[in-house]
């Protein structure tokens, strides 16, 4: 009997120690009691533990003065601060000199390799958004310290994938280079290629950006382009630490930014948000039976008080932990960056679609198994 009710009591606590609480919007102090510093950013699992990646934001500005911070965790609860994965330096004009823009950073681990990959979007110190880069580093650990690699634009002097017509048809939209702005006839503009053409040489612009490991190994950069009018999906070489040049444009013109991607039951997921820069907007959904299209849009996912503006957030991730897809977003304070607050919510699906409901808790079970 005594026996019994031992081992019911040891069966219920391996089952409680699979549930824990998330508090949207709250602070969420770390192992040293401090609120986990790691904005726009991203969760690797990595052998049974999570590696959280984000911008360490400062109390007073957004611009990088400490790095891409990460922490870990075996439950997605408590979380170990680990440290600056990749520091930002002190050597005047270098790509990471302290005071640049390091955003959204995600970490991605190669098989082949062995190696952790970081990539992220940068924008180099006193230039605002101008560089419009990706940043790459490798580790030989999840944890890091990760070593930098390079930054640059994507896929110079390539044509993505789905571009139809000949250069010859894409040069006449040179013409409207420095037209005004959202004119019909520049929205066609847009639409047909013009800032793609216009980067042609140097490199397409990548801004907020994700990167993505499909179910065979291939892995994908996902950014905001074409001065964030335009989606781009860039396949990356078999190391994950550059692009393949293949490419394609999703929603072309259509302002999307925040990308944050999973894949469930055969189907690809993309939810992005607008362009208001840290003030929320409506996020957008997306779906596609291949990464590389057709991408189709539909009705905003968010549901109930405060889904017309993302809940106050701004996507970022999409985590898949047991049987859950963990929708995860940024609350952002310009005015006091480091406070900004994460949203982490459930996607569940209505009618054959991800739909996301507020909770101000609930529980997520990190053990139970998705059936696909
Ligand atoms: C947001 C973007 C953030 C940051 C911000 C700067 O739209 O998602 O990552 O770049 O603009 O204003």
């Amino acid at each position: 009997m005594k026996y019994c009710l031992m081992f019911w009591m040891s069966m219920m606590s391996m089952f409680l120690m699979a549930q824990v609480t998330v508090c949207p919007g709250e602070i969420w102090p770390d192992d040293r009691g401090q609120h986990i510093n790691a904005h726009g950013g991203g969760i690797l699992c990595h052998n049974g533990r999570y590696y959280w990646f984000g911008e360490h934001k400062s109390d007073d500005t957004s611009a990088a003065l400490v790095g891409i911070t990460c922490y870990s965790s075996d439950n997605l609860s408590d979380w170990h601060y680990e440290g600056v994965a990749l520091p930002v330096t002190d050597v005047p004009g270098d790509d990471l000199e302290r005071g640049c823009t390091m955003e959204r950073p995600k970490v991605i681990y190669n098989a082949r390799t062995g190696k952790f990959v970081m990539w992220l979007h940068l924008e180099l110190k006193g230039k605002g958004y101008s560089a419009a880069r990706y940043a790459v580093a490798v580790a030989d650990c999840p944890a890091g310290p990760y070593r930098y690699l390079r930054s640059g634009r994507v896929n110079a002097g390539i044509k993505p994938l789905d571009m139809e017509g000949d250069m010859a048809a894409l040069d006449t939209l040179d013409a409207w280079k420095d037209a005004e702005w959202w004119t019909p006839q520049w929205r066609k503009a847009v639409k047909d290629g013009l800032f793609m053409r216009r980067d042609f040489a140097d490199g397409q612009m990548a801004r907020d950006q994700t990167v993505f490991v499909d179910v065979d190994g291939r892995a994908y950069h996902i950014y905001s382009s074409e001065e964030n009018l335009t989606l781009q999906i860039a396949e990356l070489t078999a190391d994950y630490t550059a692009h393949s040049g293949r490419f394609i444009r999703v929603a072309a013109g259509g302002q999307n930014e925040a990308p944050a991607i999973f894949r469930y039951d055969g189907t690809y997921w993309l939810i992005t948000s607008g362009c208001t820069g840290w003030a929320p907007n409506k996020a957008r959904l997306f779906s596609a039976p291949s990464i590389w299209g057709p991408w189709q849009q539909h009705p905003n996912p968010c549901r109930g008080k405060d889904a017309d503006i993302t809940f106050g957030g701004q996507g970022t991730f999409v985590l898949p932990v047991g049987d859950t897809f963990v929708f995860m977003a940024d609350i952002w304070r310009p005015k006091h960056p480091s406070d900004a607050r994460y949203v982490w919510l459930p996607i569940t699906f209505e009618d054959g679609m991800p739909v996301i409901h507020w909770h101000d808790e609930w529980n997520l079970d990190t053990k139970k198994a998705r059936n696909e």
